[in-house]
């Protein structure tokens, strides 16, 4: 049952030490698109042709506010060295207060992550409209730089 699997202590094999991933390992981004605004914002980034680093992958949601702060730490969990949120512009979420409600909940998750050693500079909150496909290119680059200064996420690094 999967109720066990998830209560079962690790073994001792699957416990490793932090390690320095291998230089030139490329970096792994995930960006968190509202359909509304933002995922329209980085579509028109590709139609435009628009160059933006290809190793971001875009999960679309119907609304920053509908991101549980579970699904940002998972991602971390998972080997993701950086997320980025998209959503609609303060006044213009589709659902009235969505992205009000995700910057809180980012602002918290943030000093929750630095308390549990996770720097809160690889979660990154934006707000980029349909229209934005520059700013949403120009978002990813910047964010991307950021994350290589960084480096690995050694949470995930630990676990591995
Ligand atoms: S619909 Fe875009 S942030 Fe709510």
């Amino acid at each position: 049952m999967a109720g066990e699997a998830s209560t079962k202590p690790p073994a001792d094999s699957e416990h490793h030490e932090a390690q320095t991933p291998p230089p030139g390992e490329p970096i792994n981004l995930i960006a968190f698109c509202c359909n509304w605004c933002s995922y329209a914002g980085a579509d028109l980034a590709g139609v435009s042709r628009l160059q933006y680093p290809p190793n971001v992958k875009i999960i679309r949601v119907m609304c920053t506010g509908r991101i549980e702060p579970e699904f940002l730490l998972h991602a971390f969990e998972l080997g993701i060295d950086g997320v980025l949120v998209c959503g609609c512009h303060i006044g213009d979420c589709h659902y009235i207060s969505g992205n009000e409600k995700a910057e809180v909940r980012i602002n918290t998750l943030k000093k929750l992550m630095d308390m549990i050693g996770i720097d809160s500079r690889r979660l990154r909150l934006e707000w980029v409209s349909a229209s934005e496909g520059t700013r949403f290119a120009e978002t990813v680059k910047d964010f991307k730089e950021q994350i290589e200064k960084l480096g690995k996420n050694k949470i995930y690094i630990a676990q591995s």
